[in-house]
Formats: C-alpha cells, sequence, structure tokens
C-alpha cells in the first residue's frame, strides 16, 4: 500500500486547492485502511466500486485483495489525483474514471457492485450532494453486497442507518484523526 510523502504532497495540495472537496489533509491511514476492507470479502468480489479514491490507498490494497478476474472501478472528482492513480496502477482490473459519484449509475452501466468503498467527504458536502449521493448507494450494490464507508465523524450514521438495514460501527483509532468505518448491508444483521 502506498502513502509516499509526494503523494501526501500532492493530498494537501488538492486540499488547499479545494477543501470542501477534499475533506481531509492526510490521505488515510494504512491501519484505517485496512480496518475498512477487513470487513468485506474482497477475494469473493466480482465487482468493486470505489468512491473518492485520492491518492490511492484503498485502490492499492482493495487491488491486492481482488480476485483475477473481478474489477474495480474508481471515480475521483479531481483531474490531478485521477491521473496519479491512471499512472500508477498497471492493472487490467482498474478503470479509473474522473467524474463525480453522481454520476456512478451512468459509468456502471446497469451492473451492480459487490463492495462499494466510499471514503468521500459526506460533512463538507452541501446538504443537496449530500442527500444526491446517500440516495445512490443502496440500488448501487448487489444482493448480497457490502457499502464500507469511512468518515471521520459519526455524522454520517444516522443517514446510513435511515437507508440501509444493518449498519455495523467499528472505530479505527490509527489515522489521524481517529476514523469512524461503517459496513452497510441491505439485509438485517
Ligand atoms: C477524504 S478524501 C479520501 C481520499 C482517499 N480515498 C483516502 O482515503 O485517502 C476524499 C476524496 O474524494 C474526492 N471527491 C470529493 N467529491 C467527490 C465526488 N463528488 N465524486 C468523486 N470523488 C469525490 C476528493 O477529490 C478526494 O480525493
Amino acid at each position: 500500500m502506498r502513502d509516499t510523502l509526494s503523494d501526501r504532497f500532492r493530498f494537501l495540495r488538492a486540499f488547499v486547492a479545494h477543501p470542501r472537496q477534499v475533506g481531509a489533509v492526510l490521505p488515510t491511514s494504512r491501519w484505517a485502511v485496512r480496518d475498512m476492507l477487513d470487513l468485506a470479502d474482497l477475494g469473493r468480489a466480482g465487482l468493486v466500486v470505489e468512491l473518492g479514491a485520492g491518492t490511492g490507498v484503498q485502490t492499492g490494497e482493495v487491488l491486492a485483495r481482488l480476485g483475477p478476474g473481478a474489477r474495480l472501478v474508481s471515480l475521483e472528482i479531481d483531474p490531478g489525483l485521477a491521473a496519479l492513480l491512471e499512472g500508477r496502477y498497471d492493472d487490467p482490473r482498474l478503470t479509473v474514471v474522473c467524474d463525480s459519484a453522481e454520476k456512478l449509475a451512468a459509468h456502471l452501466g446497469g451492473e451492480r457492485a459487490d463492495v462499494l468503498v466510499c471514503v468521500l467527504p459526506f460533512t463538507s458536502f452541501d446538504a443537496g450532494l449530500r442527500r444526491r449521493v446517500l440516495d445512490l448507494l443502496p440500488a448501487a450494490l448487489a444482493p448480497g453486497g457490502v457499502l464500507l464507508v469511512l468518515q471521520y465523524s459519526p455524522f454520517i450514521r444516522g443517514e446510513l442507518r435511515r437507508r440501509f438495514a444493518s449498519v455495523q460501527q467499528t472505530i479505527t483509532p490509527w489515522n489521524v484523526p481517529p476514523a469512524f468505518v461503517y459496513a452497510c448491508r441491505a439485509d438485517p444483521a
């Protein structure tokens, strides 16, 4: 899993340019990424979708856990970060899309994800954008699928509970700041 000084600098630069869009000054720590991805069985997933890929801390670890015939679609709205991802991973299973998570359905062409990995800055989104993105998540999941969400506050928990029958929360302290991680499923636990 890569998290180099130069990645941190690029991430910080993206934050300075668009603070509300990036929502954090540092990429997620490798420990928090592992805690988050451990909540899903990526080895059995056929299609994984990532929303807000940043410098790719989840991207690389998802690819490491995916099976050979599986696919990962990573959406990132910042063109500089999307280009970084595109150049970094020479893996035919990965498709990088530079677009907003709001356009997710258009990029899935009717397919649904077994695992959705979401590290979007919901707390700094305006209310309309937050609602539009949250509303499209349940329909983007395949039956039996799981949505993984990482946030820096529990603010989003109620919104997730309104949309998913099962919302499991863990807190990973090995991150600055400590991260709240949610695993959400359509079926009750
Ligand atoms: C908190 S950062 C997380 C980055 C990375 N996943 C990590 O954990 O370090 C949020 C990322 O979401 C991206 N982003 C913000 N709004 C977005 C949107 N509407 N659609 C897709 N990506 C978005 C930002 O550019 C940023 O890279």
